[in-house]
């Protein structure tokens, strides 16, 4: 039997560490059990090796949720000034990339060696490499078996994510524990995932390696950033992001020249009547597909001898381009879960079972999935940072 403790937390990635630390300063001690060999995969191989460990657009309508403002109370508690404040305490240098995503100048080790040490100021005790086979609750108590040992405490957190890249050690582990201690599960689906093309679409496929930058919509969500064709169908983070609101049989729909005014092919043809369709395309799109859409178009010869009628069904077109995907690239390629532990289950002050004292869920094994961009990695600190604030 190791301990006593006060907490046990299941699961070493962001949010598990954070709230650990964070306990741990508190005066819990605090126990983190991981079936890997060492703390924080995703977060080293994240942001390409740079972690985008947050966005300064951090909002609550950047998240999907069965219950949409269950995120607000944590964000707003922890925000994320207060996780760049940290960083900066540990003098890590960091730069906005885009669209407010922050990533470290240097590498995501700063970030796990910045977890780790605040959990060394906290007196945290690490049980690494062994598997969890056994967890039961009784008498107000939480008792954990992992490889040959019993580990107790009246509270245990619940961190270890979702079941996305599962050959970084990631598992529907939390799933499991959260039904048998009664916690309902909305069901789990790859988020933002590059998607594939069948039927008429895979002639897109051709195209694989062109990236424009388009608008993507599906049902009421849009982005707009960058797509990318593929010898699967299509990625990038505009397609990532949508990936995420898009459900099986659903079309989504893409403006290829999101800044063109519904007349401009009209007024291309004016300006310049001896010009293809392919070519005009050609000057705001890569060459390979513009060629490909005006194809699909079927418009051929100079503009002179096309309709303006023509022009503008074929702008419309352009503005709405329909694709409907015939799957996901699955858990394997998705960077994060969409659904999880339902939120109606928890207490989003600290992320406490309504039903079972000393039960925590946090981070992405919660129903609370964000957009790319640092999203994912504020909600892991915020949900960690309350939790931790209440063992
Ligand atoms: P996380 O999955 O990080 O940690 C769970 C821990 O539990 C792991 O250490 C795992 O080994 C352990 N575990 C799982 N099953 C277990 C079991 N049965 N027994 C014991 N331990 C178990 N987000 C972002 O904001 N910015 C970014 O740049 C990126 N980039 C990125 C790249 C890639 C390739 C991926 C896959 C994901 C991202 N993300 C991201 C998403 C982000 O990594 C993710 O949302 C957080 O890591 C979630 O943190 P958690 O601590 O909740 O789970």
């Amino acid at each position: 039997m190791s301990g006593p403790y006060d907490a046990i937390v299941l699961g070493a990635g962001g949010a598990g560490l954070f709230c650990a630390g964070v306990a741990g300063q508190r005066g819990r001690r605090v126990l983190v059990i991981d079936h890997t060999a060492g703390p924080g995969a995703k977060i080293l191989i994240s942001g390409g090796g740079r972690c985008n460990f947050t966005n300064i657009h951090t909002a609550p309508d950047r998240y999907l949720s069965a219950n949409p403002h269950f995120a607000r109370s944590a964000l707003s508690r922890y925000s994320a000034q207060d996780f760049i404040a940290l960083v900066d305490a540990y003098g890590i240098a960091w730069h906005e990339k885009t669209l407010g995503q922050l990533f470290c100048d240097g590498s995501a080790r700063q970030i796990v060696a910045m977890l780790m040490a605040e959990c060394g100021k906290g007196g945290v005790d690490f049980a690494f490499g062994k598997s969890i086979t056994d967890v039961t609750h009784a008498d107000a108590s939480f008792t954990v078996r992992h490889g040959g040992t019993l580990s107790s405490a009246p509270a245990l957190v619940i961190a270890t994510g979702g079941p996305s890249i599962p050959k970084l050690g990631a598992s529907d582990f939390a799933y499991g524990l959260a039904r048998q201690f009664g916690l309902k599960v909305v069901e789990p689906r790859p988020a933002l995932v590059p998607l594939t093309l069948g039927g008429d679409d895979v002639l897109f496929r051709a195209l694989s390696g062109v990236s424009a930058p388009v608008e993507v919509r599906c049902g009421k969500a849009k982005f707009r950033e960058a797509a990318l064709f593929t010898h699967k169908g299509l990625s990038g983070p505009a397609i990532l992001q949508i990936s995420s609101y898009w459900r099986h049989g659903q079309p989504i729909a893409i403006d290829l020249l999101p800044d063109q005014s519904p007349q401009w092919l009209v007024e291309a043809k004016r300006a310049r009547p001896r010009s293809t369709l392919g070519a005009v395309l050609g000057g705001h799109l890569p060459s390979r597909l513009a060629d490909a859409l005006a194809e699909r178009i079927g418009l051929s010869g100079e503009l002179a001898n096309l309709s303006d009628r023509a022009l503008l069904d074929a702008t419309r077109r352009l503005s709405d381009w329909p694709f409907t995907p015939n799957g996901t690239e699955g858990f394997a390629k998705a960077e994060v879960t969409v659904g999880g532990i339902a939120t109606d289950g928890l207490s989003q002050q600290t992320m406490e079972a309504k039903r079972l004292p000393g039960l925590h869920v946090i981070g992405e094994a919660v129903d609370v999935t964000g957009w790319l961009g640092g999203y994912n990695f504020q909600w892991a600190w915020a949900s960690g940072w309350v939790a931790g604030q209440a063992l």
